[in-house]
């Protein structure tokens, strides 16, 4: 274990021309979280002594995404290794200190890993003042090159752009993280020129400086997996399809089922207990927490929701924020919930509609019951007590109270309040005339009868 130092740099202030949006690169989500937030919340697992995050003029929304940490803006794109002497000031007294390093990151690599930075600064020891962090590729495209000596060190980095045909058939490629000592860092980086295909000052420039300066870089592998940089929407697809095998792995491996892992799509936060049954088909937006022994059937789409344990919800079940099932509850077809409680073994089984509203223990709600939260203007409350027993299609006009034990006859519209144990019928009366639909069929046949006599004659 290093007792040294660490300040990261997040380098964040990149257009990103090729996602072709309006929204910087590195807010655009992977499993529901930010990239950039992503890259820190690896970097936090490091505890660094400083994190500055470099970016862009008028990048607000980075700014507030990446708070507590300071943000430093880069005033002009001119590169990776001008972005990162932007950030110098920020660093303070670490940016002069012999005893730190500076951890360099790049906020559009998402699926790094704690234990691959971890092993990155780890690599850059006595006798070498950086290290740098590489790749098998695939595909290496546009990355950086890590051309290596005979003893297995990086003696240069080659952008893409600007390397010979032989320099561009090495797969082994830059990630774009590298951990250098803090001094030597900002010493080579005031050496790195502009003189290259694109014009920039690139950080990875710094690896063939220190070379000539008798240093040496030591290179650590990743998985490409672990290290893909998203310059695309394509990319960012692939990431997303990356961090979702992860987290089904992660979910499985603490004991959840999933019954066809590949249709399943997480959020970086759902919190699932052991012994919970995932079905094919689900989706998990962000907030949603599932107790012990719960079931969650095929197509279903839940965000912000809380199950509590042995609750059953779905098939196609729709959970918004704020939907809270309780023990043992169940929630079934076409059932949607915003911003409402189940009781423990409350059941809502088909085609139903509850907003802001609070159904009591044991209740049960008929097929077709409609909570009417809204009026245009404002949300209102329905409460439904414990035990009660609401008929199909009711329409529950809030604000309302249903007492606890009490009965609402189905096909009902429910205005006024029902006192607990009550029963309560709100509907058209029903008139039965004996006969009258025998009689109604007679007429209209004998009157269809004689008009085709009358044509036949004219
Ligand atoms: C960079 C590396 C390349 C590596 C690849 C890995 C350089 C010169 N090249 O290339 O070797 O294989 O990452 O993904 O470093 N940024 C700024 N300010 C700038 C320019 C960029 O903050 O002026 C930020 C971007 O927001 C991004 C990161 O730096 O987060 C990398 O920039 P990008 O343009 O994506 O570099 P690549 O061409 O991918
Ligand atoms: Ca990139």
């Amino acid at each position: 274990m290093t007792t040294r130092k660490l300040a990261v740099v997040v380098l964040a202030a990149g257009l990103g021309t090729r996602m072709r949006s309006s929204m910087p690169k590195v807010l655009h989500a992977v499993a529901g979280k930010a990239m950039v937030n992503h890259v820190l919340d690896a970097v936090a697992e490091l505890s660094p002594d400083r994190v500055a995050v470099v970016i862009g003029p008028g990048m607000t929304q980075v700014e507030a995404a990446a708070a507590p940490h300071t943000t430093v803006v880069q005033e002009e794109r001119l590169g990776t290794g001008h972005a990162v002497m932007a950030a110098r000031p920020a660093l303070g007294d670490l940016a002069d200190d012999p005893d730190a390093d500076v951890l360099v990151v790049c906020g559009d690599t998402p699926l790094i890993t704690p234990a691959a930075l971890h092993s990155l600064r780890e690599a850059r020891d006595e006798r070498h003042g950086l290290a740098v962090l590489g790749f098998q590729a695939a595909e290496p495209g546009s990355y950086g090159r890590l051309i290596r000596d005979d003893g297995g060190d990086v003696a240069r980095i080659v952008e893409a752009k600007d390397a010979t045909t032989e320099e561009l058939a090495v797969d082994i490629c830059n990630a774009g993280m590298l951990c250098v000592g803090a001094p030597l860092l900002f010493r080579l980086l005031e050496r790195v020129g502009n003189d290259n295909a694109k014009g920039e000052y690139y950080l990875t420039d710094v690896v063939g400086l220190a070379r000539t300066g008798g240093e040496h870089c030591a290179l650590r592998l990743a998985a490409e997996s672990e290290v893909q940089g998203i310059n695309t929407r394509a990319e960012l697809a692939q990431a997303e399809a990356a961090m979702q095998t992860r987290l089904r792995t992660r979910h499985m491996r603490n004991g959840v089922t999933l019954v066809a892992p590949e249709t399943v799509f997480f959020c970086h936060d759902t919190a699932i207990a052991p012994d919970v049954i995932v079905h094919p088909h689900v989706v998990f937006g962000p907030g949603v927490s599932v107790g012990e022994g719960a079931e969650i059937k095929s197509f279903s789409h839940l965000e912000g929701a809380t199950l509590s344990a042995g609750a059953v919800v779905g098939p196609y079940a729709r959970l918004r924020p704020g939907a809270m099932v309780g023990e043992g509850a169940r929630v079934g077809n076409f059932v949607e919930i915003k911003n409402a409680s189940l009781g423990r073994g409350a059941k809502a089984n088909h085609l139903s509609y509850l907003g802001d509203t609070e159904v009591g223990e044991e209740a049960n709600i008929g097929a077709g019951t409609i909570t009417c939260n809204y009026d245009g203007f404002g949300k209102h409350r329905t409460t439904i007590g414990a035990g009660a027993f609401i008929g199909s299609n009711t329409a529950l006009v809030a604000p309302v109270r249903i007492g606890a034990g009490a009965i609402v006859g189905a096909g009902s519209t429910v205005t006024q309040d029902v006192p607990d144990d009550a029963i309560a019928v709100a509907r058209g009366q029903q008139s039965n005339r004996d006969g009258a639909a025998k009689r109604f069929r007679e007429m209209r046949n004998a009157e269809k009868a004689a008009r085709k006599t009358t044509s036949a004659k004219g």
